[in-house]
């Protein structure tokens, strides 16, 4: 099974799902044949079936190479570009993965560069890595995204100073678009590996292709495992029942859910490990529903510790949302609250009692503390959290966001919507081609 949906802790009323079978139905085989609107963008979904094993050897090759080479493994992109392996990584080791040891690691530490633009962050993080080995992984799809670019050309800086230029060719690997694009241009003049985003996978699509493998493969993690649980995914929410389909189920909810009124998805989890897959997931969601005034506002909470801040909002607030909770069933830590003698606390009736359970309980508790402040739970169980569920919980998010997208009326593979900030910047920056916006913009200013 590895994932199934619990949508009972919802007032989603008898009829509600059924009455939409028929349009789910039509989405459904719109997005499996490749015959909905934004088509040219859905490669991602019979790529874990199709993808090029040539270039997936080639992949595990430049992991191996980066894990016998370096202690640290820049990760330079932004969007889709860095969310999906950042999400797995975090997800797939510990906590505090980059302060363990290296003889635990067995793989590079992984920093994350390109996703904002803060001096500050990346002055600091060129400071912290002056005296490691490095390798970078520059990601860009369009080669020309203005974060990425900034931060890879401080490291392309490093790494040739550090090595020289003929060294910089083993520690920098690009991935990006196969034959266009600045990236690409670049990477061919210095004679950088290049691995490919092909032309029919978005970005936020993407982390099954080598956007989301080779930092994954990189930090050790088993990505034939993670292609399984994709493959696994592909074939089990074919499933045309839709009571056995639990993808089917949550797109549904998230749709009934939205045409009831609800303007606000939250993701809950009660793992910090699961906090950057929520990331990812607002991304998804975010870029392919937000169209045409239309879409729910994905927004995530990292329970218990959001209980003592937004959970008062959650609770009492405008009931304006709903939260989708992700739950592992499998025990994550054996650690159990200790005995003490003097008990000054009053926590002796807790000793003995592991940390899961009570993290348990605090999840029942909550469940049913919102659901009596009429804010709607559905549950996602997780077996486990394992290479395998990981990589077919993403594509479950994918194609329910897909099948959501389409039952919502819009394109789910565009983003036409992030291209206004970028003109405003370009023209604030006085980017030549700019210059009508620049003067309009700067009297408003
Ligand atoms: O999902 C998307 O398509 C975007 O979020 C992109 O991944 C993001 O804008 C980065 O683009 P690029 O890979 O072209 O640098």
């Amino acid at each position: 099974m590895s994932i199934h949906f619990d949508f009972s802790y919802t007032d989603i009323k008898p009829g509600e799902f059924e009455n939409r079978f028929d349009q789910l139905a039509q989405a459904n085989e719109d997005l499996m044949n490749k015959t909905g609107i934004g088509n040219d963008f859905l490669g991602w979904v019979d790529y874990p079936v199709k993808y090029d094993k040539n270039e997936f050897a080639r992949i595990k090759k430049a992991a191996k190479k980066i894990q016998e080479n370096c202690d640290a493994l820049v990760v330079i992109g932004i969007g889709g570009s860095y969310l999906g392996s950042q999400a797995v990584i975090a997800a797939l080791t510990s906590p505090f993965y980059n302060d363990e040891p290296r003889s635990k690691r067995k793989a590079p530490k992984i920093y994350f560069a390109g996703q904002n633009i803060s001096g500050k962050y990346l002055e600091n993080l060129l400071a912290l890595l002056k005296d490691q080995e490095v390798c970078v992984n520059v990601i860009s799809k369009s080669g020309t995204t203005t974060e990425a670019a900034i931060a890879f050309r401080f490291f392309k800086e490093f790494i040739e100073k550090k090595y020289g230029k003929n060294e910089a060719k083993e520690r920098i690997f690009v991935t990006t678009d196969e034959s266009k694009g600045a990236l690409k241009f670049m990477a061919n003049k210095e004679g950088y590996e290049c691995f490919v985003i092909p032309d029919d996978v978005g970005g936020r699509y993407s982390v099954y292709t080598a956007v989301g493998l080779l930092p994954i493969a990189a930090a050790g993690i088993d990505i034939d495992a993670l292609m399984a649980g994709a493959k696994a995914g592909y074939e089990d929410y074919q499933n045309p029942h839709f009571d056995e389909n639990p993808c089917f189920q949550y797109a549904l909810y998230r749709n009934v859910l939205y045409n009831s009124g609800k303007k606000i998805e939250i993701l809950v989890d009660y793992e910090p490990s699961l906090s950057y897959f929520s990331e990812w997931w607002k991304q998804l969601f975010g870029e392919s529903d937000g169209k045409d005034g239309k879409g729910l506002f994905p927004a995530a909470v990292h329970f218990s510790t959001d209980l003592h801040s937004l959970g008062q909002m959650i609770q009492d607030g405008p009931k304006n949302h709903f939260e989708t909770v992700l739950i592992i069933d499998e025990e994550q830590s054996a650690i159990a609250v200790l005995h003490d003698e003097a008990d000054l606390e009053g926590l002796n009736y807790l000793a003995g009692r592991k940390l899961d359970a009570i993290n348990e309980k605090a999840f029942k508790g909550t469940l049913l503390a919102h659901v009596d402040g009429n804010v709607p739970n559905g549950i996602i169980h997780l077996d486990r959290l394992d290479a395998f569920t990981m990589g077919k919980l993403i594509y479950f998010f994918e194609k329910a966001c897909g099948l959501d997208g389409y039952l919502l009326g819009v394109n789910p593979f565009d983003q036409p919507g992030v291209e206004a900030y970028k003109k405003n910047m370009f023209a604030l920056l006085h980017k030549p081609g700019y210059e009508a916006l620049t003067a309009e913009l700067e009297k408003r200013l």
